[in-house]
């Protein structure tokens, strides 16, 4: 049984396969600050290849040297992909595209009022004739062109209906829609979408801008309304707010339309990553698909059920798109994912154990902390041993004349006290705990910081004996307390050690 067939049914007939022309190179690269350098776009380039995304939009060579140095390396590497190349309806630009040696050309002219009379203070018929005779003049040079109508959305529809149709009739092998700033909502789009389809018979296809968060669920309208090739980018990255991102697409083509494409999907994590590495534009971790948080599990009511089914709260396989499922640990948890960590790490702990580690993590949580699985483990191992040094007594008295401190711990049946005294408070504790340790196990502490976040105190404490040292933490209402469990602890790991090494 699936889940899927509580959908109501989907009345419009979906195409029966779906292109995916990848613009990171192009339109991803002009992410505020984000270059790359020739040798990083064949790398990615080649990931894409790998990818298996059937158009890759390599660069606008007309740019620099290194652009077209890029794009002609590409072009060059016999990759499965058509290579394509960004071009305006200017001679100079399709003959640079020619040079870097591609089998598609991209070439775009705004087609707005607004666009044309501030920007390119050309008439529309200007920009029609224009446009004729660059198509004319690319597939003259055996190129497969497609065009854009740059602002295709803020453009009276009467006038990008004759566009479209005349490039077509001039040649084009398909058209472009671009939502350039990103104001289409899903409906709008499918509707625009639906009438361009009427105007021409040549393959359609979409590209949308992230600019009210739009981008993924307007370029699908575009595809429910007919459009066969989707232009999108990796991590959705691209000029503002970026543009729809290639693995949230895919996702929702497979799995919710179950349109075939030509993608790898196991292999998309892998690209997701080298383009966060090159572009240094990091993914959140919330993000669809390829975010940390993805496939990350945190509530114990969530992950029980998907201990016991994983389609409970996964509409995701993480294994289809190379990743796995992670249960993490914070105040929300519940004992199962306790459990399913210590499982993890070869620890079986009765039931009553694993409700006190439970309580520590939410007290921790509720301060603030953030739970690692190695303190999940480091607790269960605690609850195991049975503790070889112990903290008996900390007093604390201040006068105008300065501070006292007592502290009293004990080891193997033997007890020492010890005082100091200071100006500080927290100094006269420190010295006192020294002195303690020292002549206790022989050790010395090194190091002592406190941070104090909401009235708590977390203390980290370097400790070390003979030629073994060590750091730990602990936090506490009372700052020297928390010193004093921390310098502890510590003293524990580093007797633990001794042991180890004495076999
Ligand atoms: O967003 C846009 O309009 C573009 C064009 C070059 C198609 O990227
Ligand atoms: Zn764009």
């Amino acid at each position: 049984m699936t889940w899927k067939q509580f959908f109501w049914e989907d009345s419009i007939s979906l195409p029966s396969r779906i292109k995916i022309l990848d613009t990171t190179l192009r339109d991803g690269e002009q992410t505020p600050g984000v270059a790359l350098t020739p040798k990083m776009k064949l790398e990615i380039a080649r990931a894409l290849d790998e990818l298996g995304v059937d158009v890759i939009e390599a660069g606008y060579p007309i740019v620099s040297s290194g652009e077209e140095e890029a794009v002609k390396a590409i072009a060059s590497e016999g990759l499965n992909a058509k290579i394509c190349a960004l071009s305006r309806i200017d001679r100079m630009d399709i003959d640079a595209a020619i040079r870097c040696g591609v089998d598609w050309i991209h070439i775009f002219v705004a087609t707005s009022d607004i666009h044309l009379k501030h920007k390119l203070k050309m008439s529309r018929e200007e920009v029609l004739r224009k446009s004729v005779e660059a198509v004319e003049y690319a597939k003259a040079h055996g190129l497969t062109v497609q065009v854009s109508a740059e602002d295709a959305t803020r453009t009276d529809p009467k006038f990008l209906s004759k566009f479209y149709r005349a490039v077509v009739e001039a040649g084009s092998d398909s058209i472009d829609i671009p939502d350039t700033v990103g104001v289409m909502t899903p409906e709008r789009f499918f509707k625009l979408v639906s009438k361009i389809k009427e105007v021409v018979k040549v393959p359609v296809a979409v590209h949308c801008h992230n600019d009210f968060g739009l981008a993924t669920a307007n370029t699908i309208a575009g595809v429910l309304a007919g459009a066969e090739i989707v232009h999108v980018t990796v991590n959705g990255i691209g000029e503002r707010a970026g543009n729809a991102s290639l693995e949230e697409v895919a996702a929702i083509l497979k799995l919710l339309y179950h349109i075939p494409m030509n993608l790898d999907l196991k292999k998309i994590f892998k690209v997701s990553r080298l383009v966060e590495k090159y572009t240094g534009i990091q993914i959140q971790k919330n993000k669809a698909i390829v975010g940390d948080n993805a496939f990350t599990h945190e509530s114990g009511i969530h992950v029980h059920g998907i201990l016991c089914k994983p389609e409970t709260y996964e509409p995701i396989p993480p294994e289809l798109f190379g990743r796995e499922r992670r249960v993490v640990i914070g105040k929300h948890s519940g004992s199962h994912a306790i459990a399913e960590i210590l499982k993890k790490h070869g620890l079986t702990l009765a039931s009553n154990e694993i409700s006190e580690i439970l309580r520590e993590v939410k007290e921790r949580g509720d301060r603030g902390e953030v739970i690692s699985e190695d303190l999940i483990v480091e607790l269960a191992l605690k609850r195991r041993r049975k503790k070889v040094i112990e903290l008996k007594e900390i007093l604390l008295t201040s006068s105008i004349d300065g501070c006292a401190c007592l502290v009293s711990v004990k080891s193997n049946g033997r007890e020492i006290t010890t005082i100091s005294y200071s100006r500080s408070p927290m100094d006269a504790g420190v010295k006192a705990l020294g002195k303690s340790l020292k002549e206790l196990i022989d050790a010395e502490i090194e190091d002592v910081r406190i941070v104090n976040r909401n009235f708590i105190s977390e203390a980290e404490v370097t400790l070390s004996l003979g030629e073994s040292r060590t750091r730990e933490y602990a936090a506490d209402e009372d700052p020297v307390k928390a010193v004093a469990l921390a310098a502890l602890s510590a003293a524990e790991k580093l007797l633990r050690r001794v042991e180890i090494c004495r076999g």
